[in-house]
Order: structure tokens, then sequence, then C-alpha cells
């Protein structure tokens, strides 16, 4: 397995491997590699001859009182879990390798699934998703691209903006992958105590209450929406930044639980903002 962190070694690469006819699978990640992770790396090696993962705390898509500064790394660690999943090269480059002094040009999408949630309470967020991953996809030129549905509306997002660019790359969504009590892997779960960890479990709870009144046969959102948020609320650590019921390909608000639809939530657990969701269908 080799690091690289210029873009011309990644591209040069890619290009042999390609000339050799082998398909080539990217996971794009921002490191502090998890077992969400490794469930990517792991299935773009089962559908690829080679795996390229990329290792970049992308500055881009984090607001200014957000915590790009402290955003955890641990670049020897996560080789191991790229070696152990049969990743072939690890692209981590500098912020000065993808943004150059004069750096201008940005991905910006205007509508669509980048309305609400997070592109409403992390205003620009996209813009830095859709900005770095548009560059690695350039860049890497993959047959395939892997993410995970935890980010579902940043994984929406892409198939979007994929579709809308013309780009070759297939967009492939992995299962959220859960500890034995469902909290959700995340980078950021390092930020917790161990208060904070043991409140934290009221999100996935939340979810599950919204989960199993809608399997009982209410169709009504309030309903539902009530059930998740009291559940939630319920933890006098967490604070909920939003709550919605949305279409899962298009991430617009439903009306109605006549079809299955994606109850996403962000809530902080003290000053650590994590995210879930899960699919709800009667
Ligand atoms: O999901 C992430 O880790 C990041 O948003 C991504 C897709 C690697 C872009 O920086």
């Amino acid at each position: 397995m080799h690091i690289c962190s210029h873009s011309n070694d990644v591209r040069q690469r890619v290009a042999m491997w390609q000339g050799e006819g082998l398909s080539v699978g990217l996971v794009p990640t921002m490191g502090y590699l998890h077992r969400g992770h490794a469930s990517l790396i792991e299935a773009a090696a089962r559908e690829n001859d080679r795996v390229v993962v990329s290792i970049f705390v992308n500055p881009l898509q984090f607001g200014a009182t957000e915590d790009l500064a402290s955003y955890p790394r641990d670049l020897s660690r996560d080789t191991e879990v790229c070696r152990q999943g049969g990743a072939s090269l690890i692209f981590n480059p500098s912020p000065d390798e993808l943004y150059p002094e004069g750096f201008c040009s940005y991905v910006n999408m205007e509508g669509g699934p980048s309305l609400g949630l997070c592109g409403a309470s992390r205003p620009g967020h996209f813009r830095g998703v859709c900005t770095v991953v548009a560059k690695l996809l350039h860049l890497v030129q993959p047959h395939r691209a892997y993410f995970g549905q935890k980010d579902a509306q940043q994984l929406a997002v892409i198939r979007r903006m994929v579709l809308d660019l013309n780009l070759p790359t297939a967009i492939v969504g992995c299962p959220i992958v859960r500890e034995p009590d469902g909290l959700a892997l995340s980078s950021r779960n390092s930020y917790l105590s161990a208060e904070e960890r043991r409140a934290a479990l009221c999100i996935y709870e939340g979810l599950l209450a919204g989960k199993s009144l809608v399997e009982a046969g209410e169709a009504g959102t309030e309903a539902v929406l009530r059930a998740v948020s009291t559940r939630i609320e319920a933890e006098p650590l967490a604070r909920i930044d939003y709550l919605a019921l949305v279409d899962p390909l298009d991430m617009r608000p439903v009306q109605t639980l006549n079809e299955p639809a994606l109850c996403a939530t962000a809530v902080y657990i003290g000053t650590t903002r994590l995210i879930d969701n899960l699919l709800l269908k009667s």
C-alpha cells in the first residue's frame, strides 16, 4: 500500500492501473477512521481491483466556529485500518495541495437535496463538500466512490452533483455502522465524555421510538416527530439542532408517512453535534 500526498502521484498510479484494465474504487474520508469507514473500504475492495482512500480534513466544509482545529487526526492508525480493509493507496494531501494560493473555483449546489437539514444549519458546508468531492473525483477518476448513509443528505447531494455535472463515477451508499447499543459510529464520538456517551444513546432511541410508531400504523408526521423529540429531549445533555421527516432521495420534507421516509436529526450532546437517521416505513 502506498501513501501519496501529491495529486500528480495519485494520477500516475491510477492511470497505470486503468491502463492495465483494473477497476478503481475511491473512499473519500476525513480520517480518524472507525469501523464505519472500514466497511466502506471493504465494500470498495470487494467491488474493485484497486482502492484509493483519501484522508483530508477539508477546511472548506467547516464553519468559522466549528471544530476544524480540534478535528481528531491519527494517520498511523488510519494507515492500519486502510491496510486491513484492502486499500491500495492512501491520498493524504495538505490543504495547499488541494487549495493552492489563489484558489477560487467552487462547486455550489443551489437547491435540491442541499436545502434544509445540515444545509440550513451549516451554511457553506455542502459547497465545501461538493468542491472537495468533485476535485477528488476528477483527480482519481474512480469507477465507483463510496459514502456512508449516516451522512444521508451528503450522499443525496453527491448523487445529485454527479448527475448534474455528468461525472462518470457510480456513487455507492453503504449502511450505517452502529455500536452494539445503537450509537452510530462517528469520528466526533471521540469528543464525548463518559457521561455524554451514555446520553448520546437518546438519539438512536428517539429514532427507534418513531420507527415503532410508524410500524404500528401512525401516518401523521407530527405525532412521529413528537415521539422522537420527546425521547431525545428527556435527556438533559441533549439539544436538538434539527429533526425532520424527509424523502430519502431528494431530502424534501414529507407530509405523510404513506411512503417510506427518512427521519433525520442533528443533536448537540454537550458541545458535540452528532447526526443520525433511520428509514421509517409502515
Ligand atoms: O463524509 C466525510 O468524511 C466528508 O464530508 C467527505 C465526503 C470526505 C468530504 O470531505
